[in-house]
């Protein structure tokens, strides 16, 4: 009886170790997205990129860089190329000609988010 005691008292403290690591390396609750914490920058510095080698553009006050994108864009390069070193939102939203894209299109936008956008 004395060694079930034992093991039973080990296991709830290993349990209890468990929750307490598993909840420490969780994030903490609506901080995933941190946009506060990333750069800011001007609209100086995405001219800097306005390149198919280095493509940044600013969309919506978001700051994206498209260089390895733009490989993967469904048009020739040159179509994404136009808008690269600029404000493009207005590239985004009329895809150059008129309808916007799709809310897939602006949820791949996502992982090449590097920045904000400011004055
Ligand atoms: C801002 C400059 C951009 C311009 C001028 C532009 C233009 C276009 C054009 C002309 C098409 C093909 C024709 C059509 O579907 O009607 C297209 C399709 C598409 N583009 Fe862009 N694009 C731009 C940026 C982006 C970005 C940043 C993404 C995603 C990271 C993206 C994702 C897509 C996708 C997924 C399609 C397929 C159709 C759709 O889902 O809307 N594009 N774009």
């Amino acid at each position: 009886m004395k060694k079930f005691m034992f093991a039973a008292f080990i296991a709830f403290w290993a349990c209890i170790a468990t929750l307490l690591a598993v909840q420490a390396m969780s994030p903490e609750p609506g901080s995933t997205e941190a946009d506060n914490d990333l750069p800011e920058y001007s609209l100086a510095d995405v001219a800097e990129h306005d390149t198919q080698a280095s493509c940044w553009m600013a969309i919506e006050g978001k700051v994206y860089d498209f260089t390895n994108y733009i490989p993967k864009h469904p048009t020739p390069p040159f179509v994404m190329e136009q808008w690269c070193g600029r404000e493009a939102t207005e590239g985004m939203r009329t895809k150059g000609y008129g309808p916007d894209h799709t809310a897939a299109a602006w949820a791949m936008m996502e992982p090449y988010l590097i920045g904000t956008l400011v004055d």
